[in-house]
């Protein structure tokens, strides 16, 4: 890894065994980019990478120099209103009305590793040789305004982390309107744009289209990430697949609103901007005052969609993960939501736990219903000390009775949000969320705290630590609700209130950033009506995060195989839940409820008392089964196989760091008759070690099993099966691969 200045041409070169970034200072004085991708040569002067062109009717900086305009020009921080009728990276509203900056190249240093984003999560380093940073200053001289530019390259794989801090060293305030973390302008547009979108209960579905003229974006003004966009896009050259070709992966470390657009010019070029969204963005900075943008993460590679994945995987799992779980197994654990829902008295969730504990599951998750006057969602938010009627001796009581089962016990916060019906809105109104003389809209008839303010994220922290100060607590479901609206905080003045929804976000990182640090041993699962609020942000602060409140074994192939496009199965919340499924009203096989969960954290969201005996049985083998493999189902390699969006199989595989084990996961979702024969071309074995097939017993080397493929064929579909179980709808297998 390697970052490089050339006095001479002016050019940047940052670069490792994977990857090149270049940029200059352009004529102008501003910054230029010139290349993003695959590693090249470094040389003394790259600068006649600068795409310069006469083009007719553009406007120029330069009276008689034609080929110089910023309208073309590909630029790090792009302004509007001086050439260039792009979209722009940055936006200040000056004094006097202009919006116009000229930020000019002043100086640059090199830091080795990476530092830290005050208040804000992001990618981090442990030792200072994984990575190394380069700042570039800039000045935009009339008002004052500099900005340091952080691209930070790590040593291994094709990782650029990018953010900017604003400094007003000048003598008047401005208002920053707009503060995009990374632009990106691409020389061509010859690629598929890949979105994960979706909504409540169908999160991060895989949704692809060409990349056209004009501008295309996703993004987020709910104050939450939301369940609709997740902060990750990527561009794909249309020949790559899963497995090689050209991709370019951009994903943003936040959980706020967000904008991640591509904007294609008259003359192909794309410009990619990600940042917080500045619609809803609007941050005063007098003079002395500084802000930090979160940070936004670039991966290329050319190992298509699965290269990309692992890239991002190792990098989340291992440097944006923090904390004593990130590296651990994670418990098996059963969560009462499903199971009671807000009807249960201490001794059935003990009878719940009891089962479990029967069956080996680790961990009893109490869920929400615990606190204050909560026997409905319509009241209790805010306050949060146990319902004694329900826990007589309170947490402390029952976390001592699950944990004389045997068994670790963990606890559903919903910490930002408050009810109407609560001690503590009746003694802070003021502390929502809600615009002066305008109606509250209601959520699930709650209302969002204003994080923003100190003093509720303080009181909120008090409430919280005294119970983890009390009981012995080993696990928090930290959910989220509903989005903001109305949103204004009582306590900023008019001129700040473009900035609360940020403010907010701060809140809610420093909230969690306190508790982490007073309780580091506890194991945070992050949520937002399931999948609404699952981002790179989060993990920051909570290694694994519900995936989705849909549990339907069908739905959930779908979501988590777009999930795995960006993050580590070892942060994915999968759990088996009852039949009919209470999102679709679906039947699905136990064992491929399992086969899908196994993907993931694994738990149960169920009664398991409810179960038949042959029921239980299968339930103790699928937890010895994931005790016995989940460091490779959570820590292995992950590559997807078969897209459920594309077919009516599904599959995917995860393999051991020595090669020597894989597990397959394979499903069919409606039952095929007199099918032809199928194979699974399967990834990331070992060419020359020889498996052996769990079910079949037959022994493979790991060439076949990439080049030919594992069979997959059903014999029994479609015949007379001769007292044997037929196959049905939704099934599936799971095939274990071990070499010796
Ligand atoms: C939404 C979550 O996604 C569910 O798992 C559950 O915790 C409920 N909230 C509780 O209100």
């Amino acid at each position: 890894m390697r970052i490089i200045y050339h006095e001479e041409s002016r050019v940047f070169h940052l670069w490792n065994d994977s990857i090149s970034y270049v940029m200059m200072v352009l004529p102008n004085g501003q910054l230029g980019q010139l290349y993003f991708g695959k590693r090249i040569h470094d040389r003394e002067d790259l600068s006649d990478l600068l795409e310069l062109t006469v083009r007719p009717m553009a406007s120029c900086p330069f009276p008689g120099d034609r080929s110089f305009s910023l309208e073309h020009v590909k630029q790090e921080l792009p302004v509007f209103g001086s050439g260039d009728y792009r979209s722009p990276a940055v936006e200040i509203l000056q004094p006097n009305g202009s919006r116009i900056c000229d930020f000019q190249y002043q100086s640059y240093r090199v830091e080795a590793g990476k530092p830290l984003l005050p208040g804000l999560p992001a990618t981090y380093v442990e030792q200072t040789k994984e990575a190394s940073t380069l700042v570039v200053n800039v000045k935009d001289s009339v008002t004052g305004i500099c900005a340091e530019l952080f691209y930070s390259i790590f040593a291994e794989g094709g990782v650029l982390a990018r953010s900017i801090c604003y400094h007003n060293e000048g003598t008047e305030s401005v208002q920053l309107e707009r503060a995009m973390s990374l632009c990106l302008d691409l020389p061509d547009c010859d690629y598929e744009w890949l979105q994960l979108s979706g909504a409540w209960a169908r999160e991060r579905h895989i949704k692809t289209r060409k990349l056209m003229m004009g501008i295309q974006s996703i993004g987020s003004v709910r104050g939450n990430s939301s369940h609709h966009h997740n902060p990750f896009l990527v561009l794909k050259r249309p020949s790559a697949t899963e497995n090689q070709g050209n991709v370019i992966g951009f994903s943003f470390i936040y959980s706020g609103n967000f904008l991640m657009q591509a904007e294609v010019d008259a003359h192909d070029n794309t410009r990619i901007l990600a940042g917080l969204h500045p619609d809803t963005f609007s941050w005063k900075l007098q003079p002395g005052d500084s802000f930090q943008t979160p940070e936004a993460v670039m991966v290329y590679t050319d190992l298509g969609l699965n290269g990309m994945s692992r890239i991002f995987h190792q990098l989340y799992q291992k440097r944006l993960a923090r904390g004593s779980w990130r590296d651990k197994e994670r418990p098996i654990l059963i969560n009462n939501w499903e199971a009671t829902y807000f009807d249960f008295t201490e001794d059935k969730l003990v009878k719940i736990a009891e089962k479990a504990r029967e069956c080996g599951v680790e961990l009893f998750v109490l869920d929400d219903g615990w606190f204050g006057a909560r026997s409905s969602d319509r009241a209790g938010l805010g306050d949060w000390v146990a319902n004694l009627q329900r826990l007589p001796r309170g947490i402390s009581g029952i976390a001592e009775r699950i944990e004389n089962l045997g068994m670790k016990f963990g606890l559903w916060f919903e910490p930002e949000m408050i009810n109407e019906d609560s001690d503590l809105y009746r003694a802070h109104p003021d502390w929502v969320l809600a615009t002066p003389q305008r109606a509250k809209s209601h959520g699930r008839y709650q209302f969002v705290l204003d994080f923003s303010r100190v003093e509720v994220v303080d009181c909120i922290y008090e409430m919280m630590a005294k119970i983890l100060r009390e009981a012995k607590v080993s696990y928090i479901k930290w959910d989220m609700n509903r989005s903001i609206t109305e949103c204004y905080s009582a306590a900023l003045p008019p001129e700040r209130q473009g900035e609360v929804y940020h403010r907010y976000i701060l809140g809610v990182y420093d909230l969690y950033e306190r508790l982490i640090q007073e309780f580091p041993e506890i194991l945070f699962e992050s949520c937002a009506s399931g999948g609404g609020r699952f981002d790179p942000g989060m993990l920051y602060y909570a290694p694994q995060g519900w995936v989705s409140d849909d549990t339907d074994a069908v739905e959930r192939m779908k979501i988590q195989y777009g999930t795995s496009m960006c993050y580590p199965l070892s942060c994915m919340g999968s759990h088996v839940s009852v039949i009919p499924n209470e999102q679709v009203y679906r039947r699905t096989p136990l064992h491929t409820r399992a086969n899908v969960a196994y993907f993931g954290t694994f738990g149960y969201e169920l009664d398991l008392n409810r179960l038949t005996e042959g029921e239980i049985e299968e339930v103790k083998a699928q937890i010895s089964f994931m005790k016995k493999y989940r460091s490779i189902l959570q820590f292995g390699t992950f590559y997807r196989l078969k897209s459920p969006f594309e077919g009516n199989e599904m599959a995917w595989m995860a393999v051991s760091g020595d090669k020597k084990t894989a597990i397959v996961g394979w499903y069919r979702i409606l039952n095929t008759v007199n099918d032809r024969y199928t194979r699974l071309q399967l990834a990331g074995l070992e060419p020359d070690f020889c498996y052996r097939n769990s079910l079949s017993g037959s022994l493979c080397y790991g060439d076949e099993l990439m080049n030919l493929g594992l069979c997959t064929t059903d014999s029994t579909a479609g015949e007379v099966t001769g007292g044997k179980e037929p196959c049905t709808d939704f099934e599936s297998r799971i095939y274990v691969l071990q070499a010796d």
